[in-house]
């Protein structure tokens, strides 16, 4: 168990398991999840609980995070008579545990959530920190809250069923962890292809990255600013996202090419010596990230940086590496610079 400022991260093979009697309600149960996720692990989270928890399924996707979707959660809950002693538990991807734990937010002025992320940029990213958010018309996770879970369940053997590719999304969020504070966690990634694949080192994978964002999400409540130190390879990513709309990369691989992106720049500022960026570079295309495809042009993703909600006036705030375990949060990064960065992403 690793135990946050505000809450217990139960991780382990079979904690899925054990939900209930680890999260111990006090009111009745909801199990949030997808139709997809229900039998294979949503209704064994429920069964888990005494009485068996009532499960409520939504449709899946990113263009599905919305407040209508929330909404329906909040239908779903007063169909059902829920209280304010009641408990929400997500089941699922980052999807599910931010439309659902959004919806635990803002039902009777919030109830306890608890996160059992199944994927696993999930367990090692979006069920830590306390961030709900759905996407608005305007752009993603436009409407949120902070609303910390009670409890995190991280059950690593229910990667199993996991696509190879949403398995390389997480991994990218993990070397991230890793360059921005956990050298040994970055020495585990191989540096070429076909070496050893880091899946056999999963789980120690798993907790060390937790460990980075949970020391990093507890400090940021003393240090105002320290959790900007996640969106390390973030701005170029969302312009790559935005570009594209949000099809046809998964959010891990636009923070790959965004971190070899943001390198380039650290390494023309002399912030960052060209040998350590070429092996982050590396160990990032050894989890060989899909390209960009050569129709979305640098222009396109130059523009949808400026949509970034984390830059404010013209200043460009940009998370650049020193070395492997540290990053500066530099925020006079020029609009030039950030040219360059994703001209070196897409070479
Ligand atoms: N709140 C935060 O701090 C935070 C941080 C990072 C990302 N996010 C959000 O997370 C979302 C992305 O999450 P994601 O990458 O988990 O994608 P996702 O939730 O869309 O899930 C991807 C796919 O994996 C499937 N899946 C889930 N678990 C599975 C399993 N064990 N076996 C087989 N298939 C499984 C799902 O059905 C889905 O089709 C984005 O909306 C992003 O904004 C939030
Ligand atoms: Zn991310």
């Amino acid at each position: 168990m690793i135990q946050t400022a505000k809450y217990p991260i139960h991780l382990g093979r079979g904690v899925i398991d054990r939900t209930g009697a680890l999260v111990k309600a006090r009111g009745r149960v909801f199990v949030v999840t997808s139709h997809a996720l229900r039998e294979r692990f949503a209704d064994r989270v429920a069964a888990s609980f005494d009485p068996v928890a009532e499960v409520i399924t939504i449709e899946e996707g990113e263009s599905r995070k919305t407040l209508a979707t929330a909404n329906e959660i909040v239908t779903q809950l007063l169909d059902r008579g829920a209280k304010r002693d009641a408990t929400l538990v997500a089941v699922g991807g980052g999807m599910i545990g931010d439309t659902a734990g959004f919806a635990a937010a803002i039902f009777l002025r919030g109830i306890s959530l608890v996160h059992v992320p199944t994927t696993l940029l999930a367990q090692v990213d979006s069920s830590i920190g306390g961030k709900v958010a759905v996407n608005h018309a305007r752009g993603k996770n436009l409407i949120g809250a902070f609303h910390p879970p009670k409890a995190v369940i991280i059950d690593p053997s229910v990667l199993h069923s996991l696509p190879e590719r949403e398995l390389a999304s997480g991994l990218f969020e993990a070397l991230k962890a890793g360059v921005i504070a956990d050298p040994e966690l970055f020495e585990i990634f191989p540096q070429s292809p076909n070496s050893q694949p880091p899946t056999p080192n999963l789980e120690t994978i798993i907790e060390r990255a937790i460990r980075v964002k949970v020391n990093i999400v507890d400090a940021d409540e003393r240090e105002a600013d320290l959790r900007r130190l996640l969106n390390y390879g973030h701005t170029i990513a969302h312009g790559i996202e935005n570009a594209m709309n949000y099809e046809g990369i998964t959010h891990g691989e636009a923070v790959a090419w965004g971190m070899i992106g943001a390198n380039a720049i650290a390494v023309r500022r002399g912030l960052l010596p060209r040998e350590t960026s070429d092996r982050i570079e590396r160990s990032i295309r050894a989890l060989e990230p899909r390209r960009v495809p050569a129709t979305i042009d640098a222009h396109a993703i130059l523009a949808a940086t400026e949509h970034d909600k984390k830059n404010t006036g013209t200043a460009r705030v940009m998370v650049l590496p020193t070395r492997i375990g540290h990053c500066d949060i530099v925020s006079d990064v020029t609009e030039e610079e950030i040219a360059y960065g994703i001209d070196a992403a897409l070479a």
